[in-house]
């Protein structure tokens, strides 16, 4: 006989809140990830955040699969894509992780950078295979069926001025800093938006062009593609959309794409990037940021963290404060971190 009632099954009745076992694991690639700040070697603190959230991982009650992971398993000796994670009881689920989102703004002490997991039913994540950039646009409820590739960047955001009762001059676009966004800047200056340039971190960037009352309306440009799932996920939590389109870096990452069966002309919706209805995302601060405060080592012996904690199905958002006694977090992870 099943253990899960009728009613949790049919979504009618409260279940468990699997978000809430997440923030451990986004909590402790953080605190590894945050002895790494400022110090110049961003590989170094991925490695750390990985090695400590592949610890937890193993105590969540879930069957695992990694659909967006640290790479390929050669490349990556953990959270490969293809691995399987938790303890392999149900929930049966689709796994996108990064352990260290803002690998670079955490090696130079930049703010902004954050561990990230989201989960969701098994097979409802995109696998963005060959493909490692896509174009994206984010913005949240009141300008979401605004989002679209088949018109002029310059005529959506004078829709969004229309609608703020005011003009192209009232909305700010958040844009990754490269130079390959250079022509389409100098189309957004010509309409005379305002931009807020990043260095790195389009999740979090994104999550804010969502949010109310953050002055951002909108998140464009090419970045990651597995980001663009994570911020889907977080997305189907928070309310507003994000559009993307996948975006080859030259004609062999195009031929191997077409051949993978992917369509480069498609937008994809949040509901194409994560399908699942019962989406989980959790996300820590480890340099301070506009979204979440980064880790803070006090002087004490403790740390704090702050995080994102949020279910699609009920549409709860919680920030969690949390305090962590470092030498006893030491003692329990076998010195890992702390
Ligand atoms: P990392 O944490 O892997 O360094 O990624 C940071 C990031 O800025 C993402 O937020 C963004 O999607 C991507 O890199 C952009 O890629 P690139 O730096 O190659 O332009």
């Amino acid at each position: 006989m099943s253990v899960i009632s009728q009613d949790v099954r049919s979504g009618t009745k409260p279940d468990r809140n699997l978000a809430l076992e997440l923030v451990r694991v986004t909590e402790s690639a953080a605190l590894a990830a945050s002895r790494w700040v400022g110090r110049g070697d961003k590989l170094a603190a991925d490695g750390a955040a990985v090695d400590a959230m592949r610890l937890l991982l193993d105590t969540v009650p879930m069957d695992g699969l990694v659909v967006i992971g640290e790479g390929e398993k050669d490349e990556a000796p953990m959270l490969f894509n293809g691995e399987q994670i938790g303890d392999g009881s149900p929930p049966v689920v689709d796994i996108a992780v990064d352990p260290l989102e803002g690998t670079t703004l955490t090696a130079r002490g930049f703010g902004g950078a954050l561990a990230v997991i989201a989960l969701a039913e098994r097979g409802t994540m995109f696998d963005p295979g060959p493909c490692v950039y896509m174009e994206k646009m984010a913005t949240g409820p009141e300008f979401a069926d605004l989002l679209t590739f088949d018109r002029p960047l310059g005529e959506v955001i004078r829709e969004i001025g229309d609608r703020k009762g005011g003009g192209p001059e009232d909305v700010t676009l958040t844009i990754l800093d490269r130079p390959r966004h250079e022509e389409t800047v100098a189309e957004i200056r010509e309409v005379g938006a305002n931009i807020r340039f990043i260095t790195d971190g389009d999740v979090q960037a994104a999550l804010l062009a969502v949010s109310e009352d953050t002055g951002v309306d909108l998140l464009w440009g090419i970045g990651g593609t597995p980001e663009g799932v994570l911020a889907a996920a977080a997305i189907k939590c928070l309310g507003g959309e994000i559009a993307g389109r996948l975006w080859p870096r030259n004609d062999t990452e195009r031929e191997a794409a077409i051949e993978a069966g992917y369509d480069l002309d498609k937008t994809l919706r949040s509901n194409d990037l994560v399908s699942g209805q019962d989406v989980f995302f959790a996300a820590t601060g480890v340099t301070d940021g506009d979204l979440l405060h980064g880790v803070r080592r006090l002087d004490s012996g403790y740390s704090t963290t702050e995080s994102l904690v949020m279910r699609s199905r009920s549409g709860t958002v919680r920030k969690i404060e949390a305090r962590h006694d470092r030498a006893k977090l030491r003692e329990v992870t076998g010195g890992r971190y702390g």
